[in-house]
């Protein structure tokens, strides 16, 4: 528990604790809060979800439709609605859809907004540019405009991207250009120039998190660390022989995805809206992830990874290394898990689902040519 007041439930987290946090965590005391996540679905968004709930709020998630009920990451949390205090309720909605999105935020009025909800897979970037714009970035401004026309005191997060500085010198940090060299990165970048524009024009309170690659048990498949782990856990079970991969040399700050969901919650409890990077400090490469992964079940990498080039992207990101340190002054955020435990953490988790018959790889991208 927090040594500085009794009502903060953050935990071990601020090396910070006269940080303007606790102003606003005091003041949740009077009034449980309401948030909407768009992108509750999604990896950040259920370990988010998780952690507002654990706070008290009433979390509103706004999932699009589709043929199958797509709530694998957030089932554990569910609520029967019947409840008088259930705090979990999933809306339709999508960011494509500008009138629906106005209709939930009048009916909802929430007090943060988390817009987590995006195309987040960059090589699909570059096969669905327009789709990705319209999400990503387009979608910001259906957000921000429906904030602005109801004349919500909502605060808003936006989930910006450490792909938005491209190949720009590391580490980098706030003050880093940004140099997109993908159109999901393009995207992010318009998303981070709107909220900013609207936070100046508008008096808006809009906090970019400009955060690192960040995993965890519940990353997508097609992401290259759980792409990694994956196949570790089958290729040991006897079920898979080998994986096929793309560049192998690219380097990523990579950090686990709880402790990134605190930053988000963070940087809508200061006083002033900002945009923060969050970070490791720690760079390391694709084949890095796969020697220590491999190795963590007793396999020799060589002997399973390939080469295939269609995962090999049109441009490509070489080096991302995160300069966080505003976040750690400002906000008290300091990541807990570090590389190591970080691949240790997934590759023990997938080892576990293929042990539990839990491995029902439905991997996407061998589906396609
Ligand atoms: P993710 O697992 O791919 O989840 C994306 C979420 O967005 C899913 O819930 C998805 O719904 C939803 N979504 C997709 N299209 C949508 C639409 N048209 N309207 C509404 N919702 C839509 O991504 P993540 O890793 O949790 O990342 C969360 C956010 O942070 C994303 O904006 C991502 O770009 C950004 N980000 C991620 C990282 C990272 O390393 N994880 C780093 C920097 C920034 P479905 O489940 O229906 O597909
Ligand atoms: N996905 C994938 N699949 N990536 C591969 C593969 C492969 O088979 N082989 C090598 N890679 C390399 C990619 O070329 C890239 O350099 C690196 O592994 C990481 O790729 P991803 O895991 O797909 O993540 P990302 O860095 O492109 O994007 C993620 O992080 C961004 C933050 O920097 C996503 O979560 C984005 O949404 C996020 O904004």
């Amino acid at each position: 528990m927090c040594s500085v007041c009794s009502v903060c439930s953050v935990v071990n987290t601020l090396s910070n604790p006269q940080s303007a946090i606790h102003n606003r965590s005091r003041m949740a005391k009077s009034k449980p809060r309401t948030a909407l996540i768009t992108g509750i679905t999604g990896q950040d968004g259920s370990y988010l979800a998780e952690l507002l709930l654990s706070k008290g709020y009433t979390v509103y998630g706004m999932i699009r439709r589709s043929s199958t009920f797509n709530i694998d990451r957030i089932e554990h949390l569910y609520q029967d609605p019947h409840v008088a205090d259930y705090r979990l309720r999933l809306v339709y909605g999508n960011l494509t859809d500008g009138s629906r999105i106005t209709q939930l935020l009048a009916e909802i009025q929430p007090d943060e907004i988390y817009n987590l909800g995006a195309q987040s897979h960059v090589q699909v970037s570059f096969e669905q540019p327009e789709y990705t714009g319209d999400v990503d970035a387009v979608g910001v401004t259906r957000l921000l405009e429906s904030v602005r026309a109801l004349g919500l005191k909502s605060r808003i997060y936006q989930a910006c991207s450490s792909e938005m500085f491209g190949n720009a010198p590391s580490p980098q940090g706030e003050n880093t250009p940004l140099m997109p060299r993908s159109p999901y990165a393009a995207a992010k970048a318009y998303a981070f120039w709107m909220c900013k524009s609207y936070r100046e024009a508008y008096g808006l309170f809009i906090a970019n998190g400009i955060l690192f690659n960040h995993e965890s048990p519940r990353r997508g498949p097609t992401f290259v660390t759980r792409k990694i782990t994956r196949a570790v856990a089958r290729i040991a079970a006897g079920k898979q022989k080998a994986l096929y991969l793309g560049n192998l040399e690219a380097s990523r700050d990579w950090g686990y995805a709880p402790d990134y969901v605190e930053g988000m919650w963070q940087m809508l409890q200061a006083k002033k809206p900002d945009d923060f990077v969050l970070a490791t400090g720690e760079s390391h490469s694709v084949q890095e992830i796969c020697e220590l992964a491999f190795a963590r079940a007793k396999l020799d990498w060589r002997k399973h990874v390939k080469h295939d080039k269609r995962y090999l992207r049109p441009a490509e990101v070489d080096h991302l290394c995160g300069d966080a340190s505003k976040a750690r002054k400002q906000l008290g955020w300091k990541p807990r898990v570090k590389f190591e435990e970080l691949v240790n953490i997934m590759v023990d988790a997938d080892i576990q689902a293929v042990g539990e018959g839990r491995d029902d790889f439905r991997s996407e991208e061998r589906w396609f040519k």
